[in-house]
């Protein structure tokens, strides 16, 4: 099994995602780590712990960053996860209590606990990583694996999603992201380029909460507010599959196509949170890329085999 601590903004394909994972037997879901996004830090944080409470998780719940760390923040995402996170579904006080420590530091703890052992999965903001890295540089030969919802490098026309230019959690913290891709750390990177591949259609969650007991049935209440989101703004049926692609890619890696070239994030102007990767072979007069270590960016998915293995997973839990 692959143990793996989830850096999320809950946020409702996030809890689609931390139920795959938790589900999941190829999964050891040790810690859910927040951050602002979606939601407040404070209502993600809820949100995180309600599931904890509510699907009898083992996972460690530590809140993290609450802003980003240059940018002004940009604001929870109500119009597309509602007022607090989770749609129409309105996550009661929990009465478990998040770890005392940030989630920086408890990332940074984990890591030096069991070196090589832990894949660190964002599916938010990449501000605590950001942080991590800045207070414990040595995280960097510690992690097994970074594994980034995130960015849209315009490989099928898919540019952005918050801007016409960039993707919800680079746009939301861009110089946490730019810290994350150029890091000397084993990284893949899911974007949209990915994700928006992959539709969860309405019949889809319908099948599902008919099929997959109370998990099913919660999947299906909290897409509610989203699917009509999708509807009202793209005309779509169904919802994207974002975060649940990037716990996709940690059970069965082979479901994507990579491209590898080092990564850098636009971090101001017209185009700030843009996502860019060099992956050809020229050698430009000024170029300084090649400081930076190559990464993997996912460029194509085998869709139907993805909803095959959430459909499969959250049945079989
Ligand atoms: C990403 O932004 C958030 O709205 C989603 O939870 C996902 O992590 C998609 O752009
Ligand atoms: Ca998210």
């Amino acid at each position: 099994t692959t143990k793996i601590i989830l850096d999320t903004d809950p946020g409702i394909d996030d809890a689609m995602a931390i139920l795959f994972a938790e589900a999941h037997p190829a999964i050891e879901l040790v810690g859910i780590t927040t951050v602002f996004g979606n939601a407040t830090i404070a209502d993600g944080t809820r949100n995180a712990l309600w599931l904890k409470e509510t699907f009898a998780m083992q996972a460690d719940v530590a809140k993290g960053a609450a802003a980003p760390l240059v940018r002004p923040p940009v604001g929870p995402t109500t119009v597309v996860h509602g007022a607090h996170g989770f749609g129409d579904v309105e996550a009661g006080e929990p009465s478990l209590s998040a770890d005392p420590r940030p989630a920086w530091q408890y990332i940074v703890e984990q890591l030096k606990a069991a070196p090589g052992e832990i894949t660190l999965v964002t599916i938010g903001p990449l501000t605590n990583l950001a942080l991590a890295l800045e207070k414990a540089p040595e995280i960097v030969s510690l992690v097994k694996q970074v594994v980034v919802m995130g960015g849209a490098f315009g490989v099928n026309g898919h540019r952005g999603n918050v801007t016409p230019y960039a993707e919800a959690n680079i746009h939301d913290d861009p110089e946490a992201a730019d810290r994350v891709f150029t890091a000397d750390w084993p990284l893949v990177i899911i974007g949209l380029d990915v994700t928006q591949q992959s539709m969860f259609s309405g019949a889809y969650l319908d099948a599902l909460r008919d099929e997959a007991g109370v998990p099913g049935r919660f999947i299906w209440d909290v897409s509610r507010f989203y699917l009509r989101f999708y509807s009202d703004r793209i005309g779509m049926d169904g919802c994207h599959v974002h975060d649940p692609s990037a716990i996709a890619y940690v059970i069965n890696p082979a479901l994507f196509t990579l491209r590898r070239g080092p990564v850098r994030v636009i971090t101001s102007g017209p185009a700030i949170g843009h996502t860019l990767q060099k992956f050809d072979e020229r050698r430009h007069p000024h170029d300084d890329w090649a400081r930076f270590r190559a990464q993997d960016v996912g460029v194509a998915v085998d869709a139907n085999a993805l909803l095959a293995l959430y459909r499969r997973t959250l049945i079989d839990w």
